[in-house]
């Protein structure tokens, strides 16, 4: 098998800087300052022709290179790559026109208009056919340009149009049901057909869970959320073939869209195969834990690339247009935002986009240069980020330290759960693993996102973990148990929550009492589900303290486990509401409410020091600082990351590094020393201080 290449060509001793750029908006004149602009900013890289399918191609067969040319040409006489976009995102008015059997349709059969971007069916043969021929040509016309960099793939594959239920939907779907069923009695059992008479006896009489009268089959819902992602992925290795054929030397990418919503439209742990390198486009979700969330999703990034650096190609400068009200960032979140994601392994740090747009969708959207232009704090923000990226050169290619704390992420379990026709349709898979992360950094922990899938493909392991978080694992299957107990077996301890264990990857009951998968590990037997409603919380008395829960109680028997915290209100007072069990030299804990961060904070401080894990800061950083590690051959550096708005004194940096460490000094770095080794990191703020590795003799 040849070695792909694994990053942007020229870009293995350098960070990545740059964005979206989008020049077919402009006129000349403009692209000259662009260059200028760049240039002063130190931008490496830009992904170009994202959504220009219609410039390039004005009407069938006709082509327009002239203009990418000449930008191709103009950025690499300015020194700056090219991460070139297939320019297939967005088909062009003439295609929809004359092929309307390209656009989605929607689960109520309404077929989606042209208009807006993304508007193609991702399993239609005849979208394939025009968007194949566009990529060919730019393969073939761009294969020897030296700017070109790297491939970007579509955009945001999923972003919009993830969920089609049109014809050609329907009759992937079936293909695909075949391949993983082959008969149908496989199907009607997996599904369990037997209930409200929905049992198939033709291929042809299955269709994509489509609006019904009453709730579609949950197993018909959870594998077309399947389908739907391999369709994706299916569309991303027909472009990425065609883009090796021509150009077998340069590395394919296509951006992810990791961040704690809705469950992701592909799955992404597993589309990571299907690309060179790893690429994250991530926005920030407005609330308390906004900042913390972004951290998760970093994390979870080079969680998916197995700990290999990985380009963040898209966040905002300031303020994005699509949520119902846009707040700019407040001074030191630009950077802070960046350097976060730096810290977590990214080796690129792009923006969307270069220029603010002056018209379309998203001209109230921040860029690199706003509308204010280049007398703005935005772009002196960006030119200081640069300048620190520069100093920062030799983070490339080190890799993030493992933390001793891992936290389960299972993207079934996040569809599965968050489904119709369950207990509550209050339940927030996400939010609950992200209080478990915003917890842990409350004690000055950090801990490591793990998709549960590269449990098994040698992309991570629990082996070394000390404590292992599995929040709302609802669906588990039969390895993922095994993985769970011996990892408990082995002496580690591992806490879940309410929710987990419940369903087999059909998204069947486990056989017996409730939490099935789990509930021999665990000790306990759930005999009812009793969500609360909204307002409504439980007090809980503990070993902990008081505890307040809210949005889901279980009714709880306790089989073989101590019990940690009881009920004290509610029609549960009296009985098991967090409880351990000692299994082997290890333990399993379970929580069955919703603790909330304040709440897991005392659990966390317990379980943390039954397994070991300190935090490696002084007791007035905790909380406030989050600590990241980087390291490799080029040293080891730490990242500390201001939380807040107010300004952190770390005394002794060298006992936090276990020797001494030098403050690296640049711009958009927050760090400054005090005194020997000690360090004052101002609001929102983000220091970083190297320390030479040892090597050892
Ligand atoms: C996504 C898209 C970009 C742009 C931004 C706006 O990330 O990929 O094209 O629409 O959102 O935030």
């Amino acid at each position: 098998m040849t070695q792909r290449p694994q990053w942007p060509l020229g870009h293995h001793d350098r960070l990545g800087f740059g964005a979206d750029y989008n020049p077919e908006q402009w006129p000349r004149e403009v692209w000259d300052e662009d260059i200028r602009l760049m240039r002063e900013a130190g931008v490496t890289i830009v992904s170009v022709g994202i959504f220009s399918w219609a410039h390039l191609e004005p009407a069938e067969e006709q082509w327009d290179f002239a203009w990418l040319d000449e930008v191709m040409d103009r950025l690499h006489a300015a020194g700056i790559a090219v991460d070139l976009a297939t320019a297939t995102a967005s088909p062009p008015p003439w295609l929809t026109a004359k092929h309307p059997e390209i656009l989605p349709v929607n689960e109520r059969g309404e077929t989606l208009w042209p208009g807006g971007r993304q508007h193609w069916r991702p399993t239609s043969p005849i979208f394939r056919t025009y968007a194949l021929r566009l990529v060919e040509k730019l393969a073939t016309r761009y294969a020897t340009h030296p700017a070109l960099a790297a491939w970007h793939i579509s955009n945001e594959l999923g972003c919009h149009n993830a969920y089609d239920y049109s014809e050609d939907a329907a009759a992937a779907f079936r293909a695909w049901l075949q391949a993983r069923y082959g008969t149908l009695d496989e199907l009607n059992a997996a599904w369990g057909t037997a209930f409200w008479s929905q049992r198939y006896s033709d291929w042809s009489q299955i269709l994509p869970p489509r609006l019904a009268a009453t709730f579609p089959n949950p197993t018909q819902q959870l594998d077309f959320k399947r389908f739907s992602s391999d369709a994706l992925r299916e569309y991303l290795r027909a472009e990425r073939d065609v883009l090796r054929t021509h150009t077998p030397h340069v590395p394919v990418t296509t951006n992810f869209m990791v961040m704690l919503g809705n469950p992701w439209p592909m799955d992404y742990a597993a589309a990571a195969s299907d690309v060179d390198f790893v690429a994250n486009d991530h926005y920030l979700r407005p609330g308390p834990q906004a900042r913390d969330e972004l951290s998760f999703s970093a994390n979870l990034t080079a969680g998916i690339a197995g700990n290999r650096p990985w380009f963040l190609m898209e966040h905002s400068t300031s303020a994005v247009n699509w949520q119902p009200i846009n707040t700019p960032k407040l001074p030191g979140e630009l950077a802070r935002d960046s350097l976060t994601h730096l810290a977590h392994g990214a080796d690129a740090i792009c923006f969307f986009q270069w220029r603010q747009s002056k018209a379309g969708a998203e001209k109230y959207h921040s860029a690199m240069v706003p509308q204010a232009g280049e007398d703005s704090d935005i772009f002196r923000s960006v030119v200081a980020l640069g300048a620190t990226l520069r100093t920062l050169a030799p983070v490339v290619g080190t890799r993030r330290e493992r933390a001793r704390v891992a936290i389960l992420v299972d993207l079934d379990s996040w569809r599965a759960v968050q489904a119709d026709s369950h207990p509550s349709d209050r339940v927030r898979y996400a939010q609950e693993a992200l209080d478990w992360y915003t917890a842990l950094l409350d004690l000055g922990i950090g801990a490591d996102a793990v998709p549960v899938a590269a449990l098994f493909d040698g992309r991570a392991t629990l082996d070394g973990y000390a404590l292992v978080v599995a929040p709302i694992l609802h669906l588990v299957d039969a390895r993922t148990r095994d993985a769970l107990i011996s990892y408990v077996d082995g002496g580690g301890h591992l806490v879940a929550t309410y929710l987990s264990g419940i369903v087999t990857e059909h998204d069947h009951f486990w056989p017996g009492d409730f939490p099935g998968a789990l509930r021999d590990l665990l000790g306990v037997r759930v005999q009812e589900f009793a969500p609360l409603r909204d307002g409504e919380s439980v007090t809980l008395e503990s070993a902990f303290g008081p505890l307040t829960g809210t949005l889901w109680t279980d009714k709880l028997d306790v089989i073989d486990a101590d019990v940690l915290a009881r009920y004290a209100s509610g029609w549960l007072a009296g009985r098991a509401a967090v409880t351990r069990r000692a299994h082997g030299t290890g333990t399993a804990t379970y929580v069955s409410t919703r603790l909330g961060p304040a709440g897991l904070r005392p659990v966390l401080t317990e379980l943390c020091g039954r397994a070991g894990v300190v935090s490696p800061l002084p007791a007035a950083a905790r909380g406030r600082v989050e600590l990241v590690v980087r390291s490799g051959p080029s040293g080891r550096f730490l990242f500390l990351i201001n939380r807040g708005d107010e300004e952190v004194a770390i005394e002794d940096l060298a006992a936090v590094a276990g020797g001494p460490v030098e403050i690296i000094d640049a711009p958009a770095l927050a760090g400054s020393s005090d005194g020997a080794s000690g360090l004052r990191l101002g609001p929102r703020g983000v220091a970083v201080a190297r320390q030479p590795t040892t090597v050892s003799s």
